[in-house]
């Protein structure tokens, strides 16, 4: 399974500000939108081309555009704060929604939402901030395989080696894009070094 950790100035800048426990929701917002706007031109950058022709105002040349048709789907709830800056790049794209929650004693995800457009033969960016146990993330990939998607992208801003190896074992096809990855679990799955609840701090839910 592919995995690309970011490796970039700017990317990790805004990551160290991410971490950064002084860092509050209204600097946390805009931080996230920059990142993942990085992320996503790294996600997209082996995306399978077609050639066209096209006119500029002087004559016509070849030109290149994406072949496959895009979904972008976040988890919520903290894959919301990816959604805008994906979109902002790539308009032309279906949107779907996955709402998963971890149980806090056990950290093990449940569903409490779904809304997918049709994804048969699209390419999927799937948003999540977090790859922990890789609970979340697993259930939203086999339910996007299962609804047809042809090739999934998972966009993550810290991971964890034990939810990377979860998904590896289970979608040996998935792409993982991630800002980081990070040491390891602790006791309550929270991924360490990390950024503690991305939610929270996204959001203000302290
Ligand atoms: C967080 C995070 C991921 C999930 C990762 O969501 O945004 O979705 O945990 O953990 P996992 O890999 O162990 O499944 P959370 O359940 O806290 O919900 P929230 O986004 O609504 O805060
Ligand atoms: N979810 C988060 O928001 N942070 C973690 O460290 C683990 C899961």
């Amino acid at each position: 399974m592919p995995l690309t950790v970011l490796d970039h100035a700017l990317g990790a800048h805004l990551l160290t500000r991410l971490r950064d426990e002084t860092t509050q929701p209204e600097a946390f917002r805009p931080i996230t939108r920059a990142l993942t706007q990085i992320l996503a031109v790294e996600a997209t950058r082996a995306l399978p081309i077609e050639t066209i022709t096209i006119k500029t105002p002087l004559e016509e040349t070849p030109g290149t555009r994406l072949a496959d048709s895009l979904a972008v789907v976040p988890i919520l709830r903290a894959g919301l704060g990816m959604l805008e800056p994906v979109i902002q790049i790539l308009p032309d794209c279906a949107i779907g929604y996955v709402g998963l929650e971890r149980d806090e004693t056990t950290a093990v995800a449940t569903s409490y939402y779904c809304k997918l457009p049709t994804l048969k033969g699209k390419t999927v960016l799937l948003l999540d901030p977090m790859l922990a146990t890789g609970g979340s993330a697993a259930w939203a990939v086999e339910r996007l395989y299962r609804e047809g998607a042809e090739q999934v992208i998972l966009l993550c801003i810290v991971a964890a080696p034990e939810g990377v190896a979860h998904l590896h074992a289970n979608f040996p096809q998935l792409q993982i894009v991630t800002a980081a990855l990070d040491r390891e679990l602790n006791s309550k799955k929270y991924i360490m070094p990390g950024l503690g609840d991305f939610g929270d701090r996204l959001f203000g839910t302290f």
